[in-house]
């Protein structure tokens, strides 16, 4: 069939734009990935961006609240598993700083927007670690649940944010056993340490849960993602899968997850849970949470402080390419 005939330059850049939309919507079809020179929608690249940047942020205010108890690790070879896997969540806000990048974000200003409050990052670690056990809850829960979050982003449609998922999972999977160990050393112990086991899972068992997001019904970007093959599988799908691939190892751990209505549906073979408080979620998402402003006070501190730094290297790469 002959191409139509184009009357105006608008009419060409029309027409451009709905081959290369056509051409974007076949290669999510396929499934096949989104690189970062392909033409895309600004809506895909907006959505990628700030979903990549507040993925980012979290790992990197993450390692605040197992970072305050590097200075206490009870041994040497506690203080070195704890040093390599604060370490590695660094490394996994890299990537993802760089991954964000090649969508044409500035990685200063990412920073920029967090400080001030405009991109968010996980609720989970606005809460406190007020003893040892919660490093290992921490590493149980929470990494379980971020896994349980990411494994599916390794499919996504976006080819850098996809790749980089494959080696931060690999990592997670290491810091769920460490806490997982860290418990069940623990609960060897002594009465007391059995206590602070139970009292840290009794605190993070909830704000857990909530790490997957609102409920389906409130969770309004959720159909665009999925039909740009960004997001795989639905809050409540994560959420459930979570709960059911916790419950057995909480059982295993010897303890009690703090929900009175949890309870295995013998016909469907999931487990049913008791009602989140969503207005809890809002509250820490909005900045009320126990330790938001404490969070992005040290980052902005440690923003401020290492500038000089920043500076330094700048200057000397430019000096080194020749670009004085
Ligand atoms: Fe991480
Ligand atoms: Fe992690």
């Amino acid at each position: 069939m002959p191409a139509p005939a184009l009357d105006s330059p608008t009419d060409a850049t029309v027409a451009d734009e709905r081959r290369l939309q056509e051409l974007f919507d076949a290669t999510i079809a396929a499934e096949h990935r989104i690189e970062p020179r392909d033409w895309m929608p600004e809506g895909y690249r907006r959505t990628l961006i700030r979903q990549i940047a507040q993925h980012a942020h979290s790992e990197i205010i993450g390692m605040q609240p197992e970072g305050d108890w590097l200075l206490a690790a009870p041994s040497l070879r506690r203080k070195a598993i704890l040093l390599a896997k604060v370490q590695d969540e660094a490394g996994h806000g890299m990537y993802l700083y760089s991954a964000a990048e090649t969508l044409g974000a500035d990685r200063a200003d990412l920073t920029d927007k967090l400080i001030e409050g405009r991109q968010k990052y996980s609720s989970i670690f606005n809460y406190p670690t007020l003893t040892f056990a919660d490093v290992g809850v921490i590493g149980w829960l929470v990494d379980g649940a971020a896994i349980c979050n990411q494994v599916p982003l390794c499919r996504s449609s976006y080819g850098p944010y996809a790749r980089a998922m494959i080696r931060v999972c690999k990592e997670e999977s290491f810091h769920q056993r460490q806490g997982y160990e860290l418990l069940m050393t623990m609960m060897r112990g002594s009465d007391e340490q059995r206590a602070m086991v139970q009292d840290a899972v009794d605190r993070w068992w909830w704000p857990s849960l909530m790490m997957f997001g609102p409920p389906d019904t409130d969770s309004p970007n959720s159909a665009q993602s999925t039909a740009w093959g960004i997001k795989r599988h639905s809050n409540d799908e994560l959420r459930q899968r979570f709960v059911d691939m916790t419950v057995p190892q909480a059982e295993f751990l010897g303890v009690t997850l703090p929900d009175p209505d949890l309870a295995l549906d013998a016909a469907t073979g999931r487990h049913r849970f008791g009602p989140l408080d969503w207005d809890e979620l809002k509250r820490v998402i909005s900045g009320q949470g126990p330790r938001n402003a404490e969070r992005i006070a040290r980052r902005r501190a440690a923003r401020d402080d290492n500038a000089w730094v920043t500076e330094a290297a700048t200057a000397y790469a430019a000096k080194r390419t020749g670009h004085v």
